[in-house]
């Protein structure tokens, strides 16, 4: 059974957060690991805003800092689902720093995590597909197949053979 399909633009989250003394570390800049808490929770509810279920963290792909986050700045992340497969959905997520004294923002990272929708039993369920409207959004759409299938690989859940969209990239 297929669900009604839904724009990407409707699972949108935008969370901001100030960083305190209790988020950093001895440089006085945001722990990483305090910034991928936040990052979890907003992309949980951009996965759960788009399929109206309860979801889990299934896997997160490499995280690379690009700029710390310094105390007294705030965080800006925004979590959208960029594909959802049968039970699971990618979620893309934007991470930016601002200094609300100078008032600049600064790039920090991008990322994707995969959620999985369960039902009141605990086992996956179907989510709807999703409509990708905008360039960035059919970008990401597109290149989702392929990154599915390398996190599978990487986390022993399908064979490099059977990964036929990601081996066209090479052949
Ligand atoms: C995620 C979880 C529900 C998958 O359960 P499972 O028994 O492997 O179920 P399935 O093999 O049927 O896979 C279900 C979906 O999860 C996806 N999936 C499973 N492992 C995955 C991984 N490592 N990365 C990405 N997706 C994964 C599958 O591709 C499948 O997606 P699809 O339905 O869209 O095709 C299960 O492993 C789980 O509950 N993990 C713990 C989640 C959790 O507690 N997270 C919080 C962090 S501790």
């Amino acid at each position: 059974m297929t669900l009604t399909p839904k724009r990407a633009q409707e699972s949108l989250i935008q969370m901001t957060e100030l960083v305190l003394p209790n988020d950093t570390n001895v440089y006085t800049n945001l722990m990483g690991g305090r910034l991928m808490y936040w990052m979890d929770i907003a992309a949980a509810l951009a996965s759960m805003k788009h399929c109206a279920a309860p979801t889990v963290t299934a896997s997160v792909d490499n995280i690379s800092f690009e700029n710390p986050i310094r105390l007294g700045n705030a965080v800006h992340i925004e979590a959208k689902v960029s594909r959802a497969f049968n039970s699971s959905m990618e979620v893309h997520l934007k991470v930016w720093g601002e200094d609300p004294v100078q008032q600049y923002r600064y790039k920090s990272n991008e990322a994707f995590m995969t959620f999985v929708a369960l039902d009141p039993n605990g086992n996956p369920r179907p989510v709807p597909p999703i409509i990708a409207e905008t360039e960035e959004e059919k970008s990401l759409y597109e290149g989702a197949l392929r990154r599915r299938q390398l996190r599978l690989i990487l986390g022993g859940k399908m064979k490099p053979q059977d990964a036929e969209e990601l081996k066209a990239l090479f052949v």
